[in-house]
């Protein structure tokens, strides 16, 4: 409820913006970019930490249900939203800083696709450990759990200095 009310309000206040137009809407929407950011790395990084414990636990106990549902909820309510916020902005950014033709942005924008990828990959997991279906290792999945990480690094690294 909180998650959904805290995006209403989200979502409402960058309508707001774009009607409103002030003289600093570049940086307002680059702030709510940077909070979209923040919820949907928050998700990727928690969530294949999910998987490493649900990987362990055993198909049909409680504990196996509890993940079910906390995987189901963080990815409708936080991941999902978060991710289609970061996009919609980092694309209105991109266009109206003009970064089409900088080496950095093209780097940056393969690494978020790759990321995207990751994401969907991420739901189609959630969906076989719900019908308890998985076929992968705790090992696998602590593997995984370091991409967003590093993808996330470089991403940050590539739009902060844009070394190139
Ligand atoms: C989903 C596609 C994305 C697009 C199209 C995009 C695009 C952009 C653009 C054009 C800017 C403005 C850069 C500037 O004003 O100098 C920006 C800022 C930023 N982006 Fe993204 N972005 C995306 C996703 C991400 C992700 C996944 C992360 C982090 C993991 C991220 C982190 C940031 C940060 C930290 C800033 C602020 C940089 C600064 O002001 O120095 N973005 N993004």
């Amino acid at each position: 409820m909180r998650a959904g009310a805290g995006l209403a309000i989200t979502v409402v206040i960058v309508g707001l913006l774009f009607w409103w137009r002030p003289s600093g809407l570049y940086l307002w929407l680059k702030a709510f970019h940077v909070i979209a950011v923040i919820a949907w790395m928050a998700g990727m990084l928690y969530l294949p930490r999910l998987f490493v414990y649900h990987a362990g636990a055993e198909p049909g106990s409680a504990q196996s249900e509890t993940f079910k549902a906390m995987e189901r909820r963080l990815l409708t309510v936080i991941i999902n939203p978060a991710m289609v916020a970061t996009w919609v902005l980092g694309l209105w950014l991109a266009w109206d800083g003009a970064f089409w033709a900088s080496g950095w942005f093209h780097a940056k924008l393969g690494l978020v696709v790759a990321l995207s990828a990751l994401h969907g990959l991420f739901a189609g997991w959630v969906r076989q450990f719900g019908d308890d279906r998985n076929t992968r290792s705790v090992r696998f999945y602590r593997i995984v759990n370091e991409v967003p990480t590093v993808i996330m690094i470089a991403v940050v690294i590539l739009v902060v200095v844009k070394p190139f």
